[in-house]
This record gives C-alpha cells, structure tokens and sequence, in this order.
C-alpha cells in the first residue's frame, strides 16, 4: 500500500496501547506492562524508525535497540519535515504518547492497537488515544487473548486500516 501523500512513508503506522475508554497512561508511565504486548510491540517495530514524542522518549529511558529512534521536540523538526526524511521507507512506525498520536492519526494509514479489557490502576489515566472513527477505520486482523501468561485480564491485538473511502452514518 503506497501512501497518496508525497511526503510520508509508504504506511504510516501508529501503534499503542489502550484501556477500555483509550486510556494511554499516567503521570508519564504505562498503565499496564503485558509481557505478550512488548513481545509484539518488538517483532512489528524492529529493524525500522520509530517516532516519539520528548514526554514518551523521557518515560522510555532510553533508545529502543534495533530501530532508528526519532524523538520529536518543538526545539527540532516538525513532525511533517520527520515524515518527508522516511519518506522511501516502506512503513515507519509513531509509538506515541498522546500529543504526536493526536497531530497524527489524521496521516496515518494503519493503527496497531492492543486493546486491554482491565480495570485501571488506581490513579486512573491523563493521557488518551483520540477517538477510533469507524467510518475511517476499518478492522483488518484480531487476536484475542483471555488473559496473558502473566497478565490477568483479556486483550486484544487489533490492526485497523484507514478505509478507501469514508462509510456515511447510518440513517
Ligand atoms: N499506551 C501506549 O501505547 C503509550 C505509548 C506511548 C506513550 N504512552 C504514554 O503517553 C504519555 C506521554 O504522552 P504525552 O502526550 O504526555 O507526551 P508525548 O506525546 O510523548 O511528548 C510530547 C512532547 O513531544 C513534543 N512534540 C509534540 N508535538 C510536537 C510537534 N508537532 N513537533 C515537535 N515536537 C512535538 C513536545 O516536546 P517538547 O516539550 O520538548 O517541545 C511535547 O512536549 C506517557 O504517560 C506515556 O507512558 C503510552
């Protein structure tokens, strides 16, 4: 799937994970850690570019081996002129936090979303994912889990494609 918009990668992919109401995280952490979800997390961002806001780089620690690290930071590049620099990589990848997948999600092709059906830690969450419009995104793969080898709560590994053309509201 080549991307119309000249100045982006061939597939722009976001990729998170969220609570029931999109809950991203809280005070500049996870919510939750599902040792399946850092497992596919890895096998799908390996090998090329992730891109992060300064907040998420800073909760991380530090660079994520084997991918090419892009921290975004209103001292450096805009998130456009990033996307025009990997425009000739076949998909590149927004690992988040809130902010950058706000400004982005309009430009993204395809969204890897773990779902997680589990009550939140106590403290609730200040950072959410924008809303999933189904009539611009549809579910293309889905994997469920009933609870994690670790974790007890249900999840999901959700792909979702931006749809060709944008479904009307039922009448
Ligand atoms: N559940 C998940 O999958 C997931 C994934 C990632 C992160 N998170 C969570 O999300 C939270 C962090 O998200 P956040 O929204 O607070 O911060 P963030 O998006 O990670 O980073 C925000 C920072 O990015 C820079 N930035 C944002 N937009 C920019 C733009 N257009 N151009 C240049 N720089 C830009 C700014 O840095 P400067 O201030 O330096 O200018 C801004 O302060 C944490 O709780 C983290 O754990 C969750």
């Amino acid at each position: 799937m080549k991307s119309e918009h000249p100045s982006k990668p061939g597939i722009l992919s976001l990729i998170a994970v969220l609570g029931p109401s999109g809950e991203l995280g809280v005070r500049n952490g996870l919510l939750w850690h599902i040792s399946e979800d850092l497992k596919h997390f890895k096998s799908l961002t390996m090998g090329h570019t992730v891109i992060m806001g300064r907040r998420t780089f800073e909760s991380l620690g530090k660079q994520l081996p084997g991918r090419t690290n892009i921290v975004l930071s209103r001292s450096g590049k805009k998130l456009e002129e990033i996307l025009e620099d990997v425009k000739d990589q076949p998909e590149v990848f927004i690992i988040g936090g809130a902010q950058v997948y706000r400004q982005a999600i309009h430009l993204a092709d395809r969204l890897y979303i773990t779902h997680v059906q589990a009550p939140l830690p106590s403290g609730g969450a200040d950072v959410f994912f924008p809303p999933i419009d189904p009539r611009q995104w549809q579910e293309v793969s889905r994997q469920d889990f009933v609870r994690g080898a670790a974790f007890p709560y249900p999840f999901s590994f959700v792909t979702y494609e931006r749809r060709k053309t944008q479904q009307q509201p039922p009448v």
